[in-house]
């Protein structure tokens, strides 16, 4: 079997800890041969690193894995790169939640003000690291799931347009398929999903029975009506996350068609949520006394006591396994189906060729192949036209460095719908990303 070499950049994520587990736990199907940790966060990534160190010694001592800051060390001589970059770190992502919130518009992490000012954030530091990676490997495959997802792909299909090895990701159309396996008591892996949609804005029109190929679309949505929806992992999630998931009951009472993304509920109902999420806590707030010291407790003591033990399965991640098992369709050409984001070319046949959505494909060693899902109706074609031309003018606005288009898709979004709001908020976050953005003018 094939080894391949592995870096992750943003070594010292939050997210890091379950991915070593999972390179671990996956080993025999995805047996790696080098990874590498790349962050420009000393601190963090050398606790995450030292770690490694620990764990790959305890159950995976044929790995060769280190962890640096120097850019040829890392990227020279991979065959897969996995990016995680939170432009601004959790400081400033509890900004874009914080500041949009002052002026009654919700503050999420990659929806509405504060997921555009993160994009603009996104977009120059992932398109400077995607250029570095390309020093040094040219021709590594370069797995995204750095956000916001949307815009970032965006950017980067503008700024390297030839590059085949670009694929954009996100964990959570597969994190309801896997909570559909709950409701329903099946594996997820005998859940065969058809999505359209863009990132954290897209709905699975069928959900069919790999084995029968009976549409169980129907037998959700009557679950759901009657005892609510959950993750797949409630028994690890915060609240916040608990009335995220809620929320698809209500969605789909107002619009049975399809079984819809929990971020959906951003878009669908702005002001309801507004007007219920906290605004003295945020989601950032959360992950920074939950997840980050979680993680970084675990590591103290891991690192304290030169062992990992029973640790080891503290954290069983999803949003790893799936990243994992990409790349090992790709690597292994199976032709395994995702659902990933891609260049729309008909894919969805009512809308425009160039923008990235995000449906199911079989991933093979030649990249993504889209399955098509026909003409949408008007309904969701008219809220995701509306959403793909916001986050075109904010990449306009971020080449162009011009307000007058940021201003546009701030105008745009219907977490903001109001062009007086956009202008005060967009000004408003302008000064609290001084430096982080382009100069807008
Ligand atoms: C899901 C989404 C990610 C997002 C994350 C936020 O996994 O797909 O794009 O970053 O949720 O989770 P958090 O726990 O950090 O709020
Ligand atoms: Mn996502």
């Amino acid at each position: 079997m094939k080894t391949y070499n592995l870096c992750i950049v943003g070594g010292g994520s939050t997210y890091t800890l379950g991915f070593l587990k999972s390179f671990v736990r996956l080993r025999d199907e995805f047996p790696i041969k080098k990874l590498t940790l790349f962050d420009i966060d000393k601190e963090r990534q050398e606790k995450i690193g030292k770690y490694g160190e620990i764990l790959f010694q305890e159950r995976f001592p044929q790995l060769e894995f280190m962890y640096t800051m120097d850019k040829r060390e890392a990227y020279e001589g991979m065959d897969f790169v996995f990016m995680q970059m939170r432009a601004g770190g959790l400081k400033m992502r509890a900004e874009d939640e914080h500041i949009p919130f002052r002026m009654g518009l919700i503050g999420q992490e990659t929806c509405g003000a504060g997921g555009m000012a993160y994009g603009l954030r996104s977009c120059a530091d992932m398109i400077q690291a995607v250029h570095d990676i390309r020093t040094y490997a040219p021709n590594a495959w370069i797995l995204n799931y750095s956000n916001p997802a949307a815009i970032v792909a965006e950017a980067l299909r503008r700024e390297f347009p030839d590059d085949q090895r670009i694929l954009n990701i996100c964990d959570q159309p597969e994190n309801v398929v896997r909570s559909c396996s709950r409701l329903l008591g099946c594996d997820w892996k005998d859940l065969d999903p058809v999505y359209f949609g863009l990132n954290h804005y897209g709905w699975f029109t069928h959900m069919y029975d790999v084995h029968t190929g009976e549409d169980l679309l129907p037998q959700i949505r009557n679950r759901i009506a009657e005892n609510g929806f959950l993750p797949q992992d409630a028994e690890q999630r915060d609240q916040s996350w608990l009335d995220t998931y809620g929320m698809v009951q209500t969605m789909m009472h107002d619009f049975p068609d399809y079984l819809p993304n929990t971020y959906n509920q951003y878009y669908l109902y702005p002001q309801y949520k507004a007007a219920h999420l906290n605004p003295h806590v945020t989601r950032a707030d959360e992950v920074m006394a939950g997840r980050e010291k979680r993680v970084f407790d675990e590591c103290e003591q891991v690192i304290a006591e030169g062992k990992l033990g029973d640790r080891f399965h503290t954290i069983s991640d999803a949003h790893a396994e799936m990243m994992i098992q990409v790349a090992e369709s790709i690597a292994y050409n199976r032709n395994d189906r995702h659902i990933v984001i891609v260049e729309n070319n008909g894919a969805i046949a009512n809308m425009q060729n160039d923008a990235m959505v995000e449906v199911v494909c079989e991933l093979g060693m030649h990249g993504p192949r889209p399955m098509r899902v026909g003409n949408i109706p008007q309904f969701y074609l008219g809220l995701l036209v509306n959403q793909v031309s916001c986050e075109k003018l904010l990449v306009d606005a971020y080449f162009e460095n011009s307000y007058q288009k940021a201003l546009q898709a701030f105008t745009l979004n219907r977490l903001i719908g109001d062009a007086k709001k956009a202008r005060e908020v967009l000004d408003a976050l302008m000064e609290a990303n001084e430096g982080m953005w382009p100069k807008l003018q």
